[in-house]
């Protein structure tokens, strides 16, 4: 069990039991909180995710707390943004009069958010609205361990490596599991052009390695066979996505989860269709990585 770090009397951080995580005790992000973002700004260096329980906060608030680490990222389907905040992505499987409310199958997929971007995400927030009794959980690999345990012929093959991401590579496929899912128009499909990543980035901040390809959106690997690029995909793919790379996070009501998609990937569980689940979600700007 880790110990318990307290930075002032009812401030304090709890690294979880796992390859990855921390809860932060005793802050409502919702309030102003200069003299503790700090600490908070490093836990998320050390942590990569953290939980915020019982926040219980409006949108704009959420905004507020996710604007005070960047710019925030306006998702391609615009259709699925809240009405009064368009920085706020609704995640739902809830659908009124027949229409989906939100983006049902995000998260299908283990992924990093918005690495089909030149600049990808720095890092998300997802705030719980609504949750399911049974399942509804969120998955997180730790990336800095996935490389750091990498076998060296596989270390050795990727290091100098850039790969192919792209919003478009299993569109086609969540659209058939997911018909509610619109066509794209072609301003959609120009904004969401293919970008090209090191296969291994640096944590801008940290300096630490962290593998950077995912099953949603890494198409290939560049300057090597179609079969070659497939098979170590395959390869990275397997590997970081291991159990021992993962925290589970099983959502409370008022669970408001900060991750960094620098550090980690992550994955929707899912839940049973007819149990309704509603998150808001906010995404934070990152960097070109490198
Ligand atoms: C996401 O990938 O942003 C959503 C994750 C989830 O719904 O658990």
């Amino acid at each position: 069990m880790s110990a318990i770090i307290k930075f002032r009397p009812g401030f304090s951080i709890l690294p979880f039991d796992a390859p990855l995580g921390a809860e932060v005790i005793g802050l409502d992000v919702g309030a102003p909180l200069d003299d503790d973002f700090a600490a908070l700004h490093q836990a998320h260096l050390d942590h990569h995710v953290l939980v915020f329980r019982d926040q219980h906060i409006s949108p704009r608030q959420q905004v507020r707390f996710s604007r005070r680490f960047g710019p925030l990222q306006i998702h391609v389907l615009r259709q699925f943004q809240l009405a009064s905040d368009a920085e706020v992505l609704i995640i739902s499987n809830i659908r009124e009069q027949g229409r989906p409310i939100g983006l049902g199958d995000a998260g299908h997929y283990w992924h990093s958010d918005l690495s089909y971007k030149a600049v990808p995400s720095l890092g998300s927030m997802l705030h719980a609205q609504q949750l399911p009794r049974d399942g509804g959980d969120t998955l997180f690999a730790n990336q800095h361990t996935a490389w750091e345990r990498l076998p060296d012929d596989l270390r050795a093959a990727v290091r100098e490596t850039r790969a192919e991401h792209s919003y478009l590579a299993k569109y086609a496929e969540l659209q058939k599991r997911s018909p509610w899912r619109p066509n794209l128009t072609q301003a959609q499909i120009d904004e969401v052009a293919p970008a090209i990543h090191p296969v291994v980035r640096t944590h801008p901040e940290t300096g630490r390695l962290a593998l950077f390809v995912s099953e949603h959106f890494t198409t290939r690997i560049l300057d090597v066979s179609a079969q070659r690029s497939e098979q170590v995909l395959q390869a990275l793919f397997d590997h970081s996505t291991r159990d021992a790379l993962v925290y589970r996070h099983r959502w409370q009501p008022g669970d408001l989860v900060f991750w960094v998609n620098r550090s980690v990937t992550h994955l929707a569980g899912g839940c049973p269709p007819d149990q309704r689940r509603m998150l808001y979600r906010t995404t934070i700007e990152g960097d070109a990585p490198f």
